[in-house]
């Protein structure tokens, strides 16, 4: 019986022993099963059977043949694995040969590593800058790669981009991560977002969470095209973007809307908003994370099933819409997200720390809320869970479209700071009646500003 420990036990045998067992192998499975179990080679090993299982017809076969020869160290024959590579067509086995190449480190490999620059599959090119990367401070190395901050793959910029670029950026703000403005700390704006954001500094929010107009479908905005209206709201998130700290996140909660038809003899305009702009959005250098889907009961949304109900006729199937949509985007950068959280001490940490009943899927069901005065404002419940799952204690939550203030009250009561943007002075004022009412938005002043005076405190 095929053992690891009898594989272990040939591989140590000088007269080919592993060979004559491969040779002996009839099916593809123990062949791998072999290949896959021979660990590190002794450095007399016989390893011609390797070369010979390259031309093997079984994909698997011929990969785990290419990984065995590149743990042969100095005495691997790249010749053979680059004729391979010519007329190889798995991808595996292709990312497998350039990688056994690169492992040898040496330089007169190097020729080699460059020709796979040129490569159609950005995996292979990828791997082959890996290899290249070996030869640090290399000159010859670093003229060939820093050209590919320009190619068109985005994964090959972004290796570039953070191994040759990213370091000469110089730091644009002297704010330690965690910290943030004072004038911005529980501040409502009533002015139009992108007026009051010509005053914030670069950097200076963690998390932006927020539900823009939805177009022309509620009368507090009017845009005279819904192409106006998405590069209105692209504008916005530039602005987001600016002020956004490095690598934290901006949540976009949208749904398709529907425009009424003007007569019988007309149709009703459904627009897409969150497939919209979304290209927008990426575009400008923020970084697609995930999309929750925000799930609310069927009784609590509009019927337009009734007339299919009805006559039952294909085509006019019209679905009750009980889904929106939150859009998670993180301002792009090279840092992995542990660099973000080793920004705080260990007690907010600790003290941010998610409690247990968090959600773990990306379907949230939670019952949407209704208000007297602002017709489409935020459950508590969902920006409980934004704000948990994206910031920690003491951090700067913003909502440039900020309506009845939800995303303001929440942070609060999440011991977060808030800053928020609102236009319509009625929404603007409530929000400032409803402060009066609400124990935990006096706890710490609210400052409620006209726009003259938050460019005065910004000074
Ligand atoms: C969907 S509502 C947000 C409701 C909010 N999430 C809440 O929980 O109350 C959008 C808000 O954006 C405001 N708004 C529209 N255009 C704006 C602009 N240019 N600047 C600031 N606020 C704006 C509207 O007045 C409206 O209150």
């Amino acid at each position: 019986m095929l053992t690891k420990e009898y594989i272990t036990k040939l591989k140590q045998d000088k007269n080919g022993a592993i060979a004559k067992l491969i040779e002996a192998q009839r099916d593809v499975g123990s062949l791998n099963f072999i290949l896959e179990n021979l660990g590190q080679l002794p450095n007399d090993f016989s390893s011609e059977f390797l070369y010979d299982l390259l031309e093997h017809s079984h994909a698997q076969v011929r990969l785990n043949a290419v990984k065995n020869i590149g743990k042969l160290n100095g005495k691997s024959n790249v010749k053979s694995l680059y004729t391979l590579y010519q007329h190889e067509t798995d991808t595996g086995v292709r990312r497998e040969i350039v990688s056994a190449i690169g492992r040898q480190k040496k330089c007169e490999n190097k020729p080699l590593l460059y020709s796979f620059l040129e490569d159609v599959d950005p995996k292979i090119i990828c791997q082959a800058i890996r290899a290249l990367f070996v030869f640090e401070k290399d000159k010859d190395v670093e003229e060939h790669l820093r050209p590919l901050v320009n190619h068109e793959n985005e994964m090959v910029r972004t290796i570039i981009y953070k191994e040759y670029f990213a370091k000469e950026k110089s730091a644009k703000n002297t704010l330690a991560h965690a910290e943030t403005f004072h004038f911005l700390k529980n501040v409502v704006v009533n002015a139009d977002v992108l007026k009051a954001l010509k005053f914030v500094p670069d950097e200076s929010v963690h998390l932006t969470f927020t539900s823009p107009p939805y177009y022309n479908a509620r009368d507090y905005s009017i845009y005279p095209s819904y192409q106006a209206y998405l590069e209105f709201l692209e504008k916005v998130f530039i602005e987001t973007h600016r002020i956004t700290k490095e690598g934290r996140f901006l949540i976009v909660n949208t749904s398709p809307i529907i425009i009424p038809r003007v007569s019988r003899s007309h149709s009703s305009k459904r627009y897409g908003i969150p497939f919209d702009l979304h290209p927008y959005l990426v575009k400008n250098g923020w970084e697609f994370i995930d999309d929750i889907v925000w799930l609310k009961p069927e009784a609590s949304v509009k019927n337009r099933i009734g007339g299919f109900m009805q006559h039952r006729k294909p085509l006019g199937y019209k679905p009750n819409s009980v889904t929106e949509y939150l859009m998670v985007y993180r301002k792009a950068t090279e840092k992995l997200l542990d660099w973000n959280i080793r920004s705080y001490d260990r007690k907010t940490v600790e003290e941010s720390k998610v409690a247990d009943g968090y959600e773990t899927t990306n379907v949230w069901r939670i019952d949407p809320c209704f208000d007297k005065v602002h017709s489409a404002i935020f459950p508590v419940e969902l920006c409980k869970r934004v704000i948990q799952y994206y910031s920690y204690k003491g951090d700067l939550v913003f909502d440039p479209f900020g309506g009845s203030g939800t995303v303001g009250r929440t942070a609060k009561a999440l011991e977060r700071l808030f800053f928020l943007t609102e236009q319509e002075p009625k929404y603007f004022e409530y929000m400032q009646s409803k402060t009066k009412d609400s124990a935990l938005f006096n706890e710490r002043k609210t400052i409620f500003l006209t726009l003259e005076q938050f460019k005065e405190s910004a000074k």
